[in-house]
């Protein structure tokens, strides 16, 4: 065995290589794979034999994205840009998912309603942060669970669980053409902090609990727009826009939101797909190694996420959720499930265009990638001595003294691993391998107007 893999799960490794050469068919998930094995002490291991092993254990290129009709696709593109979806008329979908920023933020913690400005410029006047990092949306039309803790979650075909429970209708359940992500839009409308605003507009004088009012303000607001009907009416020929809920508003986001986030030109997709130079040689030396470690039991398959929850030991900054004494705390999947076993566990992050799309975590806490590929190395020690000087200024003294409960829960795959720095250049390779050339500038996304005519946000750089 390479000595190079070894500080991953030495004991361990070496039982399942006994045990895999009695039996040749069924090897252990904790072997090292065959590829890595066999590598020559020079590291240089065939294209064809990674690639088999990829494919063997489930990896595969990013599947096609269902084909969404145009008109649907233009309608989504629209309310995605269109502030009019805001409370106040000062914040779209693309306020925090920016096509500049590979359709994040580019900042630890996204700024809502009330902020100032686009990008990693973008800042409120009270210093008000949103829980959580912004993810991008690439490839999610086959995701099962989104939102960092799962909350909307395809649980059968034809129905979305969500936080709203049955105030979505069986209705509107038959309007999410898409899945989730079909449902996703129904969210960041209702909240205050997000999009609609503490006052001020007659979304924001509707009790919280009442997610119905909200949406039934909304559509009343699009349809004073006659360009909105006539493109509703284009989206769904069948059905008048009285007969249209903001289901069918957000099932159009969703299905832009699957034509444009779709992104599968990466050199692992090419490589995968059968061509053995799409991967420099220290790519290829990275997938191998990626696939010899415990990184691909969780960032797995063709998305390189296992769709589940884990507690990876990332560090705690920011409002939080309201929960724990301090009400700073975020307890992730466990806010979804209320079981306890799934406290700090949040969902294991897809990877295409991670380069593209840090700060990383589910609050932002890494702003370097390499730091967070390096934590996973002795990240008992390394949370427990995470240093909060890298954090945007503002959020500095918001580290949340939790780390010894966080370690408590800590996935099992995670103990014992140590990485040598010449073992986190090759992962960062392979991570360099999962950027489509195409998501580096997604502007020409960006509509010149929208229908309601308020400024487009955010503004091209
Ligand atoms: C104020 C910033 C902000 C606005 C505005 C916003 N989002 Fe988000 N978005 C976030 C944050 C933060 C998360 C992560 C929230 C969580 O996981 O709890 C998120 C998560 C998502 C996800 C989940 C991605 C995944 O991998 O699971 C999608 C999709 C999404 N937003 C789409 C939208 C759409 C559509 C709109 C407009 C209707 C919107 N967002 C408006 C900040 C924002
Ligand atoms: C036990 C499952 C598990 C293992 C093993 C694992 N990851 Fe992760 N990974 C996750 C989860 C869960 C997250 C999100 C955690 C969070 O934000 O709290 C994540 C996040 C990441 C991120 C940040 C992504 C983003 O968009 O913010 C990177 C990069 C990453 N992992 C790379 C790796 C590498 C490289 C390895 C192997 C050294 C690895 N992971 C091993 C589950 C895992």
């Amino acid at each position: 065995m390479d000595r190079r893999y070894s500080t991953w799960c030495a004991p361990l490794c070496a039982l399942a290589i006994i045990a895999c050469s009695d039996q040749p068919d069924a090897p252990s998930p904790m072997a090292p794979p065959a590829a890595a094995r066999d590598a020559s002490p020079s590291g240089s291991i065939s294209a064809s034999q990674v690639r088999a092993l990829a494919l063997s254990r489930g990896f595969a290129p990013v599947p096609d994205a269902p084909k969404v009709r145009p008109a649907l696709v233009k309608l989504g593109q629209a309310l995605a840009f269109d502030p009019i979806l805001g409370g106040n008329r000062n914040v779209a979908c693309t306020t925090c998912h920016l096509p500049d920023f590979a359709l994040g933020d580019a900042k630890e913690l996204s700024v809502g309603e009330g902020g100032n400005g686009f990008g990693p410029a973008r800042t409120h006047p009270q210093g008000t942060f949103i829980a959580r990092n912004a993810p991008p949306f690439f490839n999610l039309a086959t995701m099962r669970h989104l939102f960092w803790d799962g909350r909307v979650e395809l649980t059968a075909p034809g129905h979305v669980n969500t936080p709203a429970g049955n105030q979505i209708t069986p209705a509107m359940q038959r309007s999410f053409e898409y899945g989730a992500i079909s449902a996703i839009g129904m969210f960041p409308v209702t909240s205050r902090a997000e999009m609609r605003g503490l006052s001020g507009n007659e979304l924001a004088a509707i009790p919280d609990d009442d997610n119905p009012a909200i949406w039934r303000g909304l559509m009343q607001r699009l349809g004073e727009i006659p360009e909105y009907r006539r493109m509703f009416r284009q989206a769904y020929p069948d059905r008048s826009f009285e007969e249209l809920t903001f289901a069918d508003a957000s099932n159009a986001i969703g299905g832009f939101l699957v034509a444009a986030g779709y992104s599968a030109n990466t050199p692992w997709d090419r490589f995968l797909r059968g061509n053995d130079r799409a991967l420099t040689s220290a790519q290829l030396d990275g997938a191998n190694t990626f696939l010899a470690l415990k990184c691909s039991s969780c960032h797995s398959g063709a998305l390189l996420s296992d769709d589940d929850f884990h507690d990876v030991a990332v560090a705690q900054i920011g409002p939080g959720e309201g929960d724990g004494t301090s009400l700073h705390d975020d307890f992730g999947r466990m806010r979804v499930t209320g079981n306890p076993a799934d406290r700090y566990r949040f969902r294991t992050s897809p990877l295409r265009n991670v380069e593209l799309t840090g700060p990383w975590g589910h609050d932002g806490s890494f702003r370097d990638l390499r730091a967070f590929v390096e934590h996973y190395s002795e990240s008992d020690t390394k949370l427990l001595a995470f240093d909060p000087t890298t954090l945007d200024q503002s959020l500095q003294g918001t580290l949340q003294a939790t780390a010894p409960d966080i370690l408590l829960q800590r996935d099992p795959l995670l103990a014992g691993v140590v990485l040598t720095p010449d073992v986190v250049d090759k992962l960062m390779a392979y991570m360099s391998a999962l950027t489509d050339d195409a998501a580096r500038d997604l502007t020409h996304m960006i509509p010149l107007r929208v229908p309601s005519g308020l400024p487009v946000l955010p503004a091209r750089k």
